[in-house]
């Protein structure tokens, strides 16, 4: 079966399509045939290394976490699913790929298709329907009536937690560059900050939560915004020492994660807010419910671009460029 694979970490020249033979499954583990892929940007990032100390691959590996098939094959486990069933699943930190003909999908990381939804739109979900529960419902516990900071609202993980958030009744600002106003405005967002004209520190106040979605000193400044019991649960770091201790990883490295992050905590602890940084992980569970917010509309997938299989590489360009309106997506047949 063709699958795009990356054969060793470095900067380039190390992603290749190959032909792989038909994978052999565990008992908890099942055989899908993929039609679609939703890309994410640590799609790109994996093969580069970035993830190296956190997420194990054997090389070489099948590039892609997020997927939405058909069910071709069941282990003598697998008691939620069948052959003939459409699925979708986030692989993420499973050890596998979904760019593939055939992808090997843990039960544990998949539930079934929304039934309005094409493979397409469902691919687009998993990483993004997770990260924005994990981080607002799970970690975060947001309420009716709370103000929420979703920066980057026309992105993957805007464009959903815009929509999740409202959901949970939460009054929403963003941020997003002028072509995208009306974007983020028709997904729910009450409060928009056009960030080539304003700078968000200036306009927002007594927000309860903030996601952090955007790197550099965008984290530092939404300390400012916080109210005193406030939160920022950030995507994209620092790494705290508790995200080190759920790794398992050793003290050294927790020590360092502590450091990274000791200032930001301290920063927020000043103002008796909380800072914690999220490390999504699949859970069949909450993507079974989020499935039920697509089916009855609460929330809607936005596709920004579709590329064949043949164009995955160009798929990962184009979304490294950092500038998607939504999902970009892989369709392999
Ligand atoms: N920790 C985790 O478990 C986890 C899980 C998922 C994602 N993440 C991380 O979360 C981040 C966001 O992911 P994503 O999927 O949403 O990425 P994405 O879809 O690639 O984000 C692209 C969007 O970001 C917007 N953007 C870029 N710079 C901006 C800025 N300074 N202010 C406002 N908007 C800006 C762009 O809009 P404009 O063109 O208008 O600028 C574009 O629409 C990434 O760093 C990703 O790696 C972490």
């Amino acid at each position: 079966m063709k699958a795009l694979i990356f054969t060793r970490y470095a900067k380039s020249d190390n992603i290749a399509f190959t032909d792989l033979p038909r994978p052999i499954l565990k008992p908890d583990e099942m055989l899908v045939e993929v039609h679609a892929v939703g890309l994410n940007p640590v799609d790109a990032m994996i093969p580069k290394g970035s993830f190296k100390p956190f997420l194990r691959f054997q090389l070489p590996a099948t590039l892609g976490s997020d997927l939405a098939g058909v069910v071709t094959e069941v282990g003598s486990r697998v008691t939620r699913f069948k052959p003939g069933d459409a699925i979708f699943a986030s692989l993420f930190d499973s050890g596998t790929g979904s760019l593939a003909e055939y992808a090997v999908v843990p039960e544990k990381a998949a539930a079934l298709k929304p039934s309005n939804l094409d493979f397409v739109q469902a691919a687009s979900i998993p990483m993004v329907g997770l990260t924005a529960w994990q981080a607002l419902k799970e970690r975060a516990r947001v309420k009716p009536g709370q103000k929420v900071f979703i920066p980057a609202g026309s992105g993957g993980i805007g464009t959903f937690a815009i929509q999740l958030a409202k959901h949970l009744g939460a009054k929403v600002a963003t941020t997003t560059s002028t072509g995208n106003v009306d974007l983020v405005r028709s997904l729910g967002a009450d409060e928009v900050i056009d960030y080539k004209k304003q700078e968000f520190e200036t306009v927002l106040r007594d927000y309860d939560v903030v996601l952090g979605t955007v790197k550099g000193d965008s984290i530092k400044k939404s300390v400012g915004i916080l109210k005193s019991n406030g939160s920022i649960v950030s995507l994209v770091g620092p790494p705290d020492a508790a995200f080190g201790r759920t790794r398992g990883m050793n003290f050294f490295m927790k020590f360092v994660f502590g450091l990274l992050s000791g200032k930001i905590i301290r920063q927020a602890r000043k103002k008796g807010a909380a800072y914690s940084f999220l490390f999504v992980h699949p859970d069949s569970g909450q993507l079974a419910e989020i499935g039920k917010l697509l089916t009855v509309g609460t929330i809607r997938p936005v596709i920004d671009k579709v590329f064949p299989f043949e164009q995955a590489k160009e798929a990962l360009a184009y979304l490294e460029k950092g500038r998607a309106k939504g999902k970009v997506v892989v369709q392999m047949r």
